[in-house]
């Protein structure tokens, strides 16, 4: 455990004044090393009173990302086997594959506050505002088939809709496969990316992007964007919300590992899905078709009655939904 995390566990039991010197005896360290790291702490954001001849108490601790803060008290049956927390990657879903494939183990998260190519579906960008938003990644190494993974997009999203009505209060709708909508505006959005070796899942990596308390959008995407800030109008901790995503995630999955499990599922995603009995509009075979969403099957497809009575089933791809962003 670092050094700064257990001087901020000591201040948080003590829930009291503690002189420079008890910290710096518990911690080994000397007092002028205790202020340095109160300071590294006032700087990621923690409220801490100073007062001279009683030493200082933690009013409010920082959203800092790290593996500490994250991992305190989680323990979790398949994820968290790792976590680990970065200043600036390019994308949290590539430093996952590049550790995938450095063989680090199934359960591994990694975050960033900071991703300079963050990337969207269908080849799409995805902007994270350093502070506001959620970066995150699951390496996961399952030993069901690759067809079977494709539902795995639904229970990411079924995974942050729970986490956000727990922690947040916000009632999200999920559009097919995996947006997270309030008000009609994503606040959300996931990228599953699997990588094969034969007829085997090598590993997947599940990237969740969460817009937390962002207030304002960049001009392309303010039409379109929302946040938990400005559905609610309360800003909260993104490491309560990391791991409140991961505690679901991990429940969903456990369950998720055994089939007979996935008519539930696939009905509680059914109950938050916007496209159901939605008009929609999606491309299949390089033509737009329209119709009614009526259904999801087990395979976590989109089931549309087209406008000539025909039913098409959707496996992946962009749909639009009246009334919802495009
Ligand atoms: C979408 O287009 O809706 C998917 C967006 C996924 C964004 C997340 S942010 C964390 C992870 N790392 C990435 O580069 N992308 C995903």
């Amino acid at each position: 455990m670092s050094v700064k995390y257990n001087l901020l566990e000591y201040m948080r039991e003590k829930n009291d004044y503690v002189s420079g010197s008890e910290l710096g005896a518990y911690l080994g360290i000397s007092r002028a090393a205790v202020h340095k790291h109160i300071d590294k702490l006032k700087k990621e954001g923690c409220q801490i009173d100073a007062v001279s001849g009683r030493g200082y108490k933690l009013l409010k601790s920082g959203d800092m990302l790290d593996p500490e803060e994250i991992g305190r008290g989680l323990s979790l049956k398949h994820i968290g086997s790792e976590i680990l927390c970065y200043k600036t990657l390019s994308s949290t879903n590539d430093k996952a594959k590049a550790l995938g494939e450095e063989g680090k183990p199934s359960g591994a998260v990694i975050t960033a506050e900071n991703q300079t190519k963050g990337k969207g579906r269908r080849g799409k960008s995805w902007s994270l505002e350093p502070k506001s938003g959620i970066a995150m990644s699951i390496l996961l190494r399952p030993a069901f088939s690759p067809e079977y993974a494709s539902n795995l997009t639904l229970i990411a999203g079924m995974a942050v809709n729970r986490a956000l009505r727990r922690i947040c209060g916000v009632d999200c709708l999920i559009k097919w496969p995996n947006d997270i909508v309030s008000g009609g505006k994503k606040l959300c959005g996931i990228l599953v990316e699997t990588v094969t070796e034969e007829k085997d899942i090598r590993y997947l990596v599940c990237g969740i992007g969460i817009n937390v308390s962002n207030s304002s959008f960049p001009e392309e995407i303010e039409k379109t964007a929302a946040s938990i800030f400005t559905e609610t109008g309360r800003k909260y901790m993104r490491r309560d919300i990391i791991k409140a995503v991961l505690e679901e995630f991990d429940i969903l999955y456990d369950s998720f590992l055994d089939p007979a499990n996935l008519p539930n599922i696939i009905g509680e995603y059914k109950k938050s899905c916007i496209n159901i009995d939605r008009e929609v509009t999606a491309v299949y075979a390089h033509k737009t078709i329209k119709g009614i969403a009526t259904d999801i099957n087990s395979k976590g497809e989109l089931i549309i009655k087209t406008e000539n009575a025909e039913e098409i089933v959707l496996r992946s791809g962009e749909v639009s939904v009246r009334g919802v962003y495009q």
